[in-house]
C-alpha cells in the first residue's frame, strides 16, 4: 500500500426522489449494507487516512450512518444544490488540511472497488493533477464524455454542452475523480457556473488543470462497477451485480454453491473452505461460517457464527446472536435466536431455542420450545451438558436444566431440574377399557335425535 496520505470526499447529498421513499437514497441497502457503507468501506480499503461525507440539509440520518461506519469521518452539509464542484467545496474545511491524494466518490455509485480507487491514486503518484474514471456504457447518453489525446485527458464535456462529434465519443465519465492534494482547492475554486445548467461542474477541473499546465489522466472501469442508483429498479440491478461478485468470491474462497444464482449473500458474509451451500439459502448481515459446514436448502441466517462441521437445515432459521460450536446439528423447521449451542448439540426438528445456552452433546427432541417471553420481558434457559429433552417439551424460562438431566416427553418445565434427574411434567394417562364402544353408541343416538327434530 502507498505511503501517500488520502482524503476521501463522499458526496451523499442526493435526495433520490425517484426512489419514492421516505429514506434518503444513500441509506437504501445492497447486499445488506447501505450504499453509503459500501462506498466508505471501499474508501477505507483504498487506504483513506481521512474521510469526509457531504450531506444535504437536515440529513442527521445520513450523518449518523457515516459515523457508524467510519467513526472518524467528518460530516459537511451542502446547503444548496449548485453542482458537483460546489458539493465538493462544502468540505472546504477538510480540503484545506494537507493530503497527497484526494478521492471524490458518490454514495449513489456503490459498487466501485478498492482496486479501482488504487488505480486512480496510481495516476496521481505518476504526476497527474486530476484523474477521472472512464467507462464504456452501452448507451452513453446523459454522461459526460472524456476527451482524450493519447493517455492525456483534455476535458470532460457534459452531454448538454457536447458537440455532435463529442457526443460520438463512447468513453464516458463515471463521475468519481482523483485530485492531487496540492492543486485541488485551486482547481475547484476556479470552476465557474457558466454552462447550460448554471451549475458548478466538478468535471471542469480537467480543462482548468490543462490550462494551468498540469496533466490530467483517466483510468477505466468496467460498466458493472460504476452503475449509479437513482431508482428501485437500478437498486435491484446493482444488487444483482454485487450478488454475482459475492458468489464468485465465495466460490473462489473454497465454498461450493450448488446453484449460486439462488443463494443471496451479504457483503460481510464469511464462508470458510469446503462449505457446502445447497440451493435457496439467504445470508443476512453478520454471518460467519467456518470450514466444512453444510447449509441445506431454504435456510435463512442472520447474525450467526457457525463453527466447523456444523450442519443446518433444510429450512433452518438462525437469528442474531446464534453461535453453533463444532459439529452442532440443526434440522428442519428449527429457529434459534441469542442461542449458544456447544459442540455436538442436536436440535433436529421443529424447535425454537431463544435466549438460551445449551451444554455440549445435549439433545433437544422434536418440538422443544424455550418459552422465553411473557409478553413483557425476555428470560433465559440454561441447559447443561449431555441433557436430553423429550419431544414436545416447553421449557418455561427462566429455567435451568442440569447436566445429564432427562426431561420426559410432553413436559411443561417450570422449575429447575437438577443434574442427572428425570423430570416429567404432564398429566398421567388414564385408560378406561371398553369405554370407546359405549361412547360411540351415545354419540350416534344423539346425532339421530338431532336430525329427526
Ligand atoms: C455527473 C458528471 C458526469 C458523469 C455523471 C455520472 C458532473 C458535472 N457531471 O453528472 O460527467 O457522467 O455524473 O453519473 O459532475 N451532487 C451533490 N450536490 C450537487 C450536485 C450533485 O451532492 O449540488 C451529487 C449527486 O447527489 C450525485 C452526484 O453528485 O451523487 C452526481 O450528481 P448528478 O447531478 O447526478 O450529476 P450528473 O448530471 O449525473
Ligand atoms: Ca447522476
Amino acid at each position: 500500500m502507498t505511503e501517500r496520505s488520502l482524503l476521501v470526499v463522499v458526496l451523499a447529498a442526493g435526495e433520490g426522489t425517484r426512489m419514492v421513499s421516505r429514506q434518503p437514497k444513500v441509506l437504501h441497502r445492497i447486499a445488506g449494507l447501505t450504499m453509503l457503507n459500501h462506498v466508505l468501506a471501499a474508501s477505507q480499503a483504498a487506504g483513506a487516512t481521512r474521510i469526509t461525507v457531504v450531506v444535504g440539509p437536515d440529513r442527521e440520518d445520513v450523518a449518523a450512518e457515516a459515523r457508524r461506519v467510519a467513526p472518524e469521518a467528518q460530516v459537511f452539509v451542502q446547503t444548496e444544490r449548485l453542482g458537483t464542484a460546489h458539493a465538493v467545496l462544502a468540505a472546504r474545511g477538510a480540503l484545506e488540511q494537507p493530503a497527497d491524494d484526494i478521492l471524490i466518490l458518490y454514495a449513489d455509485t456503490p459498487l466501485v472497488r478498492a482496486e479501482t480507487l488504487l488505480a486512480l491514486r496510481a495516476r496521481l503518484a505518476e504526476g497527474a493533477a486530476v484523474t477521472a474514471l472512464g467507462f464504456r456504457p452501452e448507451n452513453p447518453t446523459g454522461y459526460g464524455r472524456l476527451i482524450m489525446e493519447g493517455p492525456e485527458l483534455l476535458a470532460i464535456r457534459e452531454e448538454k454542452e457536447a458537440s455532435p462529434s463529442e457526443k460520438n465519443i463512447d468513453f464516458c465519465n463515471a463521475g468519481l475523480m482523483a485530485l492531487a492534494g496540492t492543486h485541488a482547492l485551486k482547481l475547484l475554486d476556479a470552476v465557474k457556473n457558466d454552462n447550460s445548467k448554471g451549475e458548478y461542474y466538478l468535471t471542469d477541473v480537467v480543462e482548468i488543470a490543462n490550462e494551468e499546465g498540469l496533466t490530467a489522466a483517466a483510468a477505466e472501469a468496467v460498466v458493472e462497477e460504476v452503475v449509479g442508483v437513482n431508482s428501485r429498479v437500478q437498486l435491484a440491478e446493482a444488487e444483482a451485480i454485487l450478488q454475482r461478485r459475492l458468489r464468485r468470491a465465495a466460490m473462489e474462497g473454497g465454498a461450493t454453491l450448488v446453484a449460486p444464482e439462488t443463494v443471496f449473500l451479504s457483503a460481510d458474509t464469511k464462508l470458510g473452505r469446503d462449505v457446502l451451500v445447497e440451493p435457496h439459502v439467504v445470508f443476512g448481515v453478520g454471518v460467519t461460517v467456518a470450514d466444512n459446514v453444510v447449509i441445506h436448502s431454504f435456510s435463512h441466517l442472520e447474525g450467526a457464527v457457525l463453527e466447523s462441521g456444523v450442519s443446518i437445515g433444510p429450512y433452518a432459521r438462525l437469528r442474531p446472536g446464534t453461535r453453533l460450536e463444532t459439529g452442532v446439528r440443526i434440522g428442519n423447521f428449527v429457529e434459534t435466536k441469542a442461542a449458544h449451542l456447544e459442540s455436538g448439540v442436536k436440535v433436529n426438528h421443529l424447535s425454537y431455542v431463544g435466549d438460551a445456552h445449551v451444554g455440549a452433546d445435549s439433545n433437544l427432541g422434536a418440538g422443544t420450545i424455550t418459552c422465553n417471553y411473557d409478553g413483557y420481558s425476555k428470560f433465559r434457559t440454561e441447559i447443561g451438558k449431555g441433557a436430553f429433552i423429550g419431544v414436545h417439551s416447553a421449557l418455561v424460562a427462566p429455567v435451568t436444566i442440569g447436566a445429564g438431566a432427562y426431561v420426559g416427553t410432553g413436559s411443561v418445565i417450570t422449575d429447575d431440574v437438577p443434574a442427572d434427574s428425570l423430570a416429567i411434567a404432564r398429566v398421567r394417562q388414564v385408560t378406561k377399557e371398553g369405554r370407546a364402544v359405549e361412547m360411540r353408541a351415545k354419540l350416534a343416538e344423539a346425532k339421530a335425535k338431532a336430525s329427526k327434530s
